[in-house]
């Protein structure tokens, strides 16, 4: 594996399975009282530029059951909040720290504080991508419907983040994707340049109907991102119709799951009904995040010294 994971593209379809090897036994561990302290003396800085549940409390809660701790830092009280140079953070940070996790804005800080840190650097979401809710999607399909090579994913609504996320990583597992998108909402262009050179593996669609057609996989997040909450209005008028309902989920197969990342909007980009009929595998998907870090931390941090 690469020293930081800063976007699903970091990832090989091995490191992926590694991880989520890892991640399988460390659940099944937990939950019969086997304890994995590959951390024992590390300590995780965790720079939060914006709000977070489960990144949060399962990055610290990993850490702490690793044998590890985690510093809950907010950029409002750092000096990086004052304009201290992110490089200099990050040479700081590498004096004091085995590894930084953090949540931001745009990937290009995330990316330059990798290149100026020594130690590993993982992306708690940015507005470009999320790939350690990826990482628990992936383990919440394997563990629910066996496998992920051949696996029809659906993904209705905005090309953000996690449609980012989504897309490279499930198309690197052997996974195949059809997204459902409003025109104006695609996903970035280097994902879209990514996911042509898989064929008919990838469709991007405007049908939310005909992306779901025998679906195994309905994944689907918010209309408004963090950050965007001044076009909460606008955006509810371009994703009318881009929702996950009944209708929708008639098309998949019998079998289907539904993913959410959360926080979920009911009544915007899923209905209360079908969020509360998989609500099991929705919050599976929530618990995995937990595991699936830790495998993270485990491979990346102990990799130091
Ligand atoms: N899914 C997710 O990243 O949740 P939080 O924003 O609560 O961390
Ligand atoms: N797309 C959402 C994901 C939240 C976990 C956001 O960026 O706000």
């Amino acid at each position: 594996m690469k020293k930081d994971l800063l976007r699903m593209h970091d990832l090989t379809k091995e490191d992926v399975a590694g991880i989520l090897d890892l991640a399988d036994q460390m659940k099944y561990d937990l939950r019969h009282g086997r304890a994995h302290r590959h951390l024992e003396g590390k300590t995780l800085g965790m720079i939060f530029e914006k709000a977070s549940t489960r990144t949060r409390v399962s990055f610290e809660t990993g850490m702490y059951q690793l044998g590890g701790q985690a510093l809950f830092l907010s950029a409002n009280d750092l000096q990086i909040g004052r304009g201290e140079p992110v490089e200099d953070t990050a040479r700081v940070l590498s004096r004091y720290l085995d590894g930084i996790m953090i949540r931001t804005f745009a990937q290009r800080e995330v990316e330059d504080l990798a290149r100026h840190a020594s130690i590993p650097v993982i992306n708690g979401l940015t507005d470009l991508a999320h790939p350690c809710q990826v990482l628990a999607d992936l383990m919440t399909v394997r563990e629910r419907l066996s496998a992920l090579s051949g696996v029809a994913l659906c993904y209705i609504g905005d090309g953000n983040n996690m449609c980012n996320s989504l897309t490279v990583g499930a198309l690197t597992v052997g996974m195949s994707v059809s997204l459902a998108v409003p025109a104006g909402y695609d996903p970035a262009p280097e994902v879209l340049t990514f996911a042509r050179t898989f064929g008919d593996r990838f469709r991007l669609l405007r049908d939310p109907r005909e992306a779901a057609r025998g679906a195994d996989v309905v994944a689907t997040d918010v209309w408004a991102s963090m950050g965007q909450e001044a076009e909460a209005a606008a955006r509810r008028q371009a994703f009318a119709g881009f929702q996950v309902n009944d209708d929708v989920m008639a098309l998949c197969a019998p079998h289907a799951i539904v993913l959410h990342c959360l926080p979920a909007h009911r009544g915007e980009e899923i209905t209360a009904a079908v969020f509360e009929a998989h609500a099991d595998s929705i919050f599976d998907e929530a618990e995995n995040r937990l595991h699936a870090q830790k495998a993270v931390l485990s491979l990346l941090l102990s990799a130091k010294n």
